[in-house]
C-alpha cells in the first residue's frame, strides 16, 4: 500500500490522527451506518413504494454519493481542518466557500436535534426487549405509539441518548470509538445477517420482500420520491455536511482515499438492503402496511422477537444503538470540531456547550404534539426537519461541495490527494465536474416541482 505520497514532505499540522488505517474505515463506516440504514431506509422504502425508489437510490449513492465522499475525504485530509477552516484554507481566508462549511456545521447541529430522539426510541426498546415483547401483535405494535406520544418517556430517553454522545466526543473519540467499532461493527454485521436469513427462509413473506424492493414501479415515483431518494443518498453516507472532511482531516497521508470511498458505501448499501429484506419480510409474512411511517422497524421487529425471546432482541437493540451512537458522534464532532478550531475552544466546553443546546433544541423534536404548518398541512417539527435537512441541506451543501472540488481546489493538489492521475482520476474529474452537480439540480428542481418541461399536474 506504499503509494508516491509517503515521498511527500509537506509538513502539516500536529493533529489528532485514527491509529491505524482500520480505524479510519470504521470510523467513516461507523459514522456512514447508522439509524439511516436500519430505521429510515426501510420506512421511507415502505412510503414512497418500493423498487423504483431503491433504484433511484442506488443510482444516486454511485453517481453522486461515491464522487462526492471522495471529494470531502480529500478535502479533508489535504487541509486537516474543520469544514469551515477547510474551504478557507484551500482558497483564501473569508472566502465565501465558506459557507458551505457553515452550512455542514448547521445541519450537524439540525440533524442530530431529532436523530437522538430516534436514537433515544432505541435505548427505550432495548429495555423493553429486555423484560420481553408480550401481547398479540397489535398489542405489541401499539407500544410504539405509546411511547412516542409520552413527552416525558420521549425526553426521558432523548436525554439519555445526547449524554452517552456528549461523554464519547468529550473524552476523545479515537480510542473509544475505534476500540468499540472494532468488536461490535461486525457483531451488527451477523445479526442482520442472521435476521435476512430468517426473513428470507423461515417467514412467508421473503419473496414479496425482495420484489417489494428490487422490482421498479416507476408508477409510484413521485417528484417528492425522487429527491427523497437523493436526499437519503446524502444522509445514509454522511455526504454533504462535511462529516467526511473532518474525519478525513484525521486521515494518514499515504491511503488510498478511493478504496477507502468504495469500501465504506458499498458496506453502508449493503447493510441498508439486508435490513430492508428482513424487515419487509416480516412485514409482508404480518400481512402489515408497508408505509407505516416512522414506527415501522418498531413496530415489525418486536412482533417477531416475541418469538426469538431476548437472545436476539437484545442484542439487537443494542448494536442499534451503538450504531446511531457512532453517526450521532460524528454529527457533533463536526459542530465541536468548529468551534475547537476557528474559535479556539477547548474540547470539553465546545462537546458541553454544543452539546447541550443541540439537545435542547432536540425538545422540540421529542415532543411529538407540536407541529407547525408545512407544505400545505400541519407537521411536527421532527419530520419538518429530517425533510428539510435531508433533502435541502444536505443536497446543496454537496453540491456546493461539489462545484468547490471541481473548480476551485487546485489540479496538483487533488491529484496528489487522489494518489493518481491515470483514467479513473480522469473519470472522477468528469463525474464532479458534469455529471454529479447536474444530477443534484435537476432533482433539487424536480423536487420543488419547478423543472420546465415535466408536467406535475396541480397537485
Ligand atoms: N449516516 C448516518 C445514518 O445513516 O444514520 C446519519 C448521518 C451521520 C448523517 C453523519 C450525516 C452525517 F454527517
Amino acid at each position: 500500500m506504499v503509494n508516491e505520497k509517503d515521498t511527500n514532505t509537506e509538513s502539516v499540522p500536529v493533529r489528532g490522527q485514527w491509529t491505524g488505517h482500520l480505524g479510519f474505515i470504521l470510523a467513516a463506516t461507523g459514522s456512514a451506518i447508522g439509524l439511516g440504514n436500519i430505521w429510515k431506509f426501510p420506512y421511507i422504502t415502505g412510503e414512497y413504494g418500493g423498487g423504483a425508489f431503491v433504484l433511484v437510490y442506488l443510482i444516486c449513492v454511485v453517481v453522486v454519493g461515491l464522487p462526492l465522499m471522495i471529494a470531502e475525504m480529500m478535502i479533508g485530509r489535504r487541509t486537516q481542518e474543520n469544514p469551515v477552516g477547510a474551504f478557507q484554507k484551500l482558497h483564501h481566508r473569508g472566502s465565501p466557500w465558506q459557507i458551505t462549511g457553515w452550512l455542514g456545521v448547521a445541519s450537524g447541529f439540525f440533524i442530530l436535534s431529532f436523530y437522538s430522539v430516534v436514537a433515544g426510541w432505541a435505548v427505550a426498546y432495548t429495555f423493553k426487549a429486555i423484560i420481553g415483547f408480550t401481547g398479540s401483535p397489535e398489542q405489541i405494535q401499539n407500544q410504539f405509539t405509546e411511547l412516542v406520544t409520552s413527552p416525558i418517556d420521549s425526553i426521558l430517553w432523548h436525554t439519555v441518548f445526547m449524554a452517552m454522545c456528549i461523554a464519547i466526543v468529550m473524552g476523545g473519540v479515537r480510542q473509544g470509538i475505534e476500540r468499540w467499532s472494532k468488536i461490535l461493527m461486525p457483531m451488527l454485521f451477523l445479526i442482520l445477517i442472521g435476521l435476512m436469513f430468517y426473513g428470507l427462509f423461515f417467514t412467508r413473506g421473503g419473496s414479496e420482500a425482495l420484489k417489494f424492493l428490487f422490482q421498479p414501479d416507476f408508477s409510484k415515483l413521485s417528484a417528492e420520491a425522487v429527491l427523497s431518494a437523493l436526499g437519503h443518498a446524502f444522509f445514509t453516507l454522511s455526504l454533504g455536511m462535511g462529516a467526511m472532511i473532518t474525519y478525513g482531516s484525521y486521515m494518514k497521508r499515504n491511503e488510498s482515499i478511493m478504496k477507502d470511498a468504495v469500501t465504506v458505501s458499498f458496506l453502508d448499501t449493503f447493510i441498508a438492503l439486508m435490513a430492508g429484506t428482513a424487515i419487509f419480510s416480516l412485514v409482508f409474512h404480518y400481512g402489515m402496511e408497508p408505509g407505516q411511517s416512522v414506527g415501522l422497524i418498531f413496530k415489525t421487529l418486536p412482533v417477531l422477537f416475541k418469538e426469538t425471546g431476548p437472545l436476539i432482541s437484545v442484542p439487537f437493540f443494542i448494536l442499534l444503538v451503538f450504531a446511531a451512537l457512532t453517526s450521532a458522534i460524528s454529527l457533533l464532532e463536526v459542530v465541536v470540531s468548529y468551534f475547537i478550531d476557528e474559535r479556539g475552544w477547548g474540547r470539553v466546553k465546545s462537546t458541553l456547550l454544543l452539546g447541550l443546546a443541540i439537545y435542547i433544541f432536540g425538545l422540540l423534536s421529542a415532543i411529538s404534539s407540536i407541529t407547525l404548518p408545512f407544505r400545505g398541512k400541519d407537521q411536527g417539527i421532527f419530520d419538518i426537519l429530517d425533510f428539510v435537512t435531508t433533502n435541502y441541506m444536505l443536497p446543496v451543501g454537496g453540491l456546493l461541495t461539489c462545484l468547490f472540488t471541481a473548480w476551485v481546489f487546485r489540479e496538483a493538489d487533488k491529484i496528489e490527494e487522489f494518489g493518481s492521475k491515470g483514467s479513473i482520476y480522469h473519470l472522477f474529474s468528469i463525474i464532479v465536474k458534469i455529471i454529479t452537480p447536474i444530477a443534484v439540480i435537476i432533482i433539487i428542481l424536480h423536487g420543488l416541482e419547478l423543472l420546465p418541461f415535466m408536467n406535475y399536474g396541480n397537485k
